[in-house]
């Protein structure tokens, strides 16, 4: 899948900058073309010419190239690449690129970029989790840019392994997995013109005033099926549960509610004038009887709450379904994953229904991956772990096939 593709390598001034070595030899080892454009930092952790040994090709660094003075063109790499890569990425260049502080040459190719851009943050946890650092890591997602890390256990500390630098074959297997699923890019606006409402996130189910029943759900597969489908000319409104991710493309409508009755009066009150919807929030099927008015309080060694069944929302619209419409849901699945997905097909009515499981480390939950079988009353189809995004891609590929 790298064969032949020219990717920009950025690397900046971290502790983690030898690891760009092994970075560069993967790559070459898979058939590509690597560019290095190093910060000044960067040069102090690495030398350029160890870095031009593994790449064949001089380093770029200076806007102006020391030998002879010519200037090195940012906007011809930018041209040039198909991905730009950079790895160790710190929380400074980090804070640059999302404030377009364009005062090194790696900036200035950032920003000339027409490429896909991926990024590998490495520093220390304390940086890692400063809220800065969180919102210039937020802001450039939401430019669109693909944030490499380290895949924390969803049931461990959310912050555990964060800040190192993933690992170097793992950073090229997301390249590798994002260009086998690249093809991802080429298709036209075919859902120009229809209206699509997603459901995404996890709900809330308040208890008393400080706290709720709620799940791992980040937002990250249903935000990015929005995505997709706006990328591809529709009209999206997406209900989301409380996540921390954010909606770029203008044709994407957010809906923000909290709990699973809101987002069941959303979904309900836009479906009837939507061609399609895909169902991926993580939603709580009981909540509590009662929401206490006022802090609980420890009194006794047991505390029982009384749940009471929440709507099913994909259910719900499986029965409100009118010939022409597709509805998409969801199966979150630990065990027996086949026989539960046929089983909420047809119980709700859906067209076709996405199937991951837990059972597959690194994806579901918060994961930048998933993992996913497909599944109709015509047959199954089972796909490779990939990037979310290209995850959307293959769905909405299936939707679009039935809604035309
Ligand atoms: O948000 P991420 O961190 O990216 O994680 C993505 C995901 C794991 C949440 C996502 O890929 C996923 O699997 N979403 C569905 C989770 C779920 O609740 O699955 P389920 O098998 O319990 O529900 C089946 C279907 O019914 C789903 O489409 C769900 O949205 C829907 N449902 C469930 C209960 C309910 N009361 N109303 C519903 O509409």
């Amino acid at each position: 899948m790298l064969q032949g593709k020219k990717i920009v390598l950025g690397i900046t001034g971290s502790i983690a900058a030898y690891k760009s070595c092994l970075i560069i030899r993967e790559l070459v080892k898979r058939g590509a073309e690597v560019q290095v454009v190093i910060t000044p930092a960067g040069k102090e952790f690495i030398t350029p010419i160890t870095l031009s040994a593994l790449t064949q090709k001089p380093v770029v660094s200076e806007f102006f190239s020391q030998r002879d003075g010519t200037w090195n063109s940012h906007v011809k790499l930018g041209l040039w690449a198909d991905a730009m890569l950079i790895a160790p990425c710190t929380a400074s260049t980090l804070g640059k690129m999302a404030h377009g502080v364009a005062d090194n040459m790696l900036i200035t190719t950032y920003l000339s970029m027409k490429a896909p851009v991926f990024v590998a943050p490495a520093m220390d946890l304390d940086m890692y989790a400063h809220p800065t650092t969180q919102q210039n890591m937020q802001m450039l997602k939401g430019f669109g840019n693909h944030i490499i890390e380290p895949q924390s256990g969803f049931l461990a500390s959310g912050l555990e392994g964060k800040g190192r630098m993933e690992e170097p074959e793992k950073i090229v297997a997301y390249l590798e997995r994002y260009f086998a699923g690249a093809s991802a890019t080429a298709d036209a606006a075919d859902l120009t013109g229809q209206k699509i409402l997603i459901t995404a996130g996890p709900t809330y189910e308040k208890i008393d005033p400080v706290r709720f029943i709620g799940n791992y759900s980040s937002g990250k597969m249903g935000y990015a099926l929005a995505e997709e489908c706006a990328r591809r000319g529709a009209k999206v409104t997406l209900v989301s549960g409380p996540v921390s991710i954010k909606a770029s493309h203008p044709r994407i409508q957010v809906v923000s509610v909290e709990s699973c009755v809101e987002m069941f009066e959303a979904a309900t009150a836009v479906f009837p004038s939507c061609q399609a919807a895909i169902l991926c929030a993580a939603v709580a099927d009981f909540r509590p009887a009662e929401v206490a008015a006022q802090k609980i309080k420890r009194v006794g060694q047991t505390m029982d709450i009384h749940l009471v069944p929440n709507p099913d929302i994909a259910a719900h619209l499986g029965q409100m379904k009118q010939p022409g419409q597709v509805l998409v849901g969801f199966a979150l699945e630990t065990n027996d994953e086949q026989q539960n997905a046929h089983h909420k097909l047809e119980k709700k009515n859906l067209d076709f229904i996405v199937l991951n499981s837990l059972r597959n480390a690194g994806t579901c939950f918060q994961s930048d991956d998933n993992q996913i079988s497909i599944i109709s009353r015509t047959g199954q189809h089972d796909y490779e772990r990939k990037p979310k995004q290209a995850v959307a891609h293959d769905i909405i590929d299936e939707l679009s096939r039935r809604i035309h």
